[in-house]
């Protein structure tokens, strides 16, 4: 993929900057020009001589800068820019931005910016976990700002977690594929039909204050379900406990267990011309709910499971049955696993995930997915969950309007 455009990369105070380094040689060996903004504390971290060498361009730190002012300054740089990114976003940047701060020539130039703006943010595992740096991310996020990473693992303080910076490979294909995206937005292709979308986990308690969960965060299926309201459909969206924001013009059915969520399913599908299965529904659960908190008493204890209802298979098994397609969350062997799910719970299309992995799955911004039908299949390749959600929808559209799926015709 080439990106043949002006990218304009901020670079704040984190020690991912030197990531940022390699970010800006993988953009110009794909026909991006570059050039860089740094801020004070960036510098800190890594020298402008580096980035003016890599990119082939001054590099860019001061707002009143009057040398800059007459050839670069901040409004020209905003009006050159096709695209910024700012690799590494710090908590304090971020907090800068949400607020809507211009004290330096990286938080201005977001100001003056009009083009798509893209944050990658690095920071320790706490601070990115904290409310209020969240709280700021949802507000940049609703301001359109696109959020890249972060990622989980080791972190350069010693700690695990999420707030790694993404690699610059995976950052570079993401503004490629963005890029790429730039064009009009398709036509509605699922007008006047009603789609059912699960989405987030499910909690199977234990006891008045045990449960048993997974680490889906519902941003697929509300992604999903946001793409599909967009595509013209009347959208149903049963949800696990999740920490989004019901989306607007979308009826959300609230569910906690994957017993409430089987009855949500089950009472609206035959209703829905699509169901899509984006939750990760608990396969187990436990026996017997204890009325009361379990006791620390022996080494060991059994906590006895017994299967949950699959509520994809019995969609799937309506006789007035939706157009249903599943996912399959997988650590190995993808293609076998998702093609014997397609085929053993009678699916249209199943949209398989890795998960387990550093990008994409559970709880990130990204995913890509392998979806698979009966003779055939298409890989959507790693992009963020809006993007990705449209080009599902996408590709259901399709499927379902070939002759052999249309219903009732
Ligand atoms: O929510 P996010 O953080 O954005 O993460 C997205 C995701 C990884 C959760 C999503 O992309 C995904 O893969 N969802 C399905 C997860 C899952 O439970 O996979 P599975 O392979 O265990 O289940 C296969 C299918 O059966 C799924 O469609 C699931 O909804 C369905 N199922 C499973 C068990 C059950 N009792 N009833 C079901 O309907």
């Amino acid at each position: 993929m080439t990106i043949n455009k002006h990218i304009l990369l901020g670079v704040s105070g984190g020690i991912a900057a030197y990531k940022s380094a390699e970010l800006v040689r993988l953009l110009r060996k794909q026909g991006a020009e570059v050039r860089v903004v740094m801020t004070q504390s960036a510098m800190q971290f890594i020298s402008p001589l580096t980035f003016q060498s890599l990119s082939g361009n001054p590099v860019h730190s001061e707002l009143l800068d009057a040398d800059a002012e007459n050839a670069m300054g901040h409004i020209s740089l905003a009006r050159w820019a096709d695209l910024l990114i700012i690799a590494p976003a710090t908590a304090n940047l971020i907090a800068k931005l949400s607020h809507g701060l211009a004290d330096d020539l990286l938080s201005t130039l977001y100001l003056a910016a009009t083009c798509p703006v893209y944050v990658a943010p690095a920071m320790n595992q706490a601070m990115w976990n904290k409310a209020v740096t969240q709280e700021n991310i949802e507000k940049i996020r609703r301001h359109s700002v696109r959020v890249i990473g972060p990622e989980q693992g080791d972190q350069a303080c010693g700690e695990t977690g999420f707030g790694r910076m993404s690699e610059p490979t995976g950052i570079c294909s993401f503004l490629a594929q963005a890029l790429e995206d730039q064009t009009p937005a398709a036509a509605p292709c699922l007008h006047g039909l009603k789609v059912l979308i699960s989405a987030g986990p499910t909690r199977e308690p234990l006891d008045p204050v045990r449960y048993i969960t997974n680490r889906s965060s519902g941003k697929m299926g509300y992604a999903l379900a946001k793409a599909a309201l967009n595509a013209g459909a009347e959208v149903t969206l049963v949800s696990g406990p999740v920490a989004l924001a019901a989306p607007a013009n979308i009826e959300v059915v609230n569910v906690e267990t994957a017993a409430q969520m089987h009855e949500a399913v089950m009472s609206r599908a035959p209703d829905h011309a699509i169901y899509i299965g984006a939750a990760a529904v608990a396969d187990y659960s436990p026996a017997i709910m204890q009325p009361e908190k379990i006791k620390k008493q022996d080494e060991q204890t059994t906590i006895i499971l017994q299967k949950t209802k699959d509520i994809l298979a019995e969609v799937a098994r309506l006789d007035k049955r939706p157009f249903t397609v599943g996912f399959a969350a997988e650590t190995h062997n993808l293609e076998a696993y998702a093609r014997d799910k397609l085929a053993r719970k009678k699916l249209d299309m199943i949209a398989a995930n890795w998960v387990g992995r550093e990008l994409g799955g559970f709880d990130s911004e990204q995913n890509a997915l392998h979806v698979f039908w009966e003779n055939g299949g298409e890989t959507l390749e790693m992009t963020d969950k809006t993007r990705l959600a449209e080009q599902l929808i996408s590709l259901i559209a399709g499927r379902i309007n070939t002759p052999l799926n249309k219903k009732g015709e």
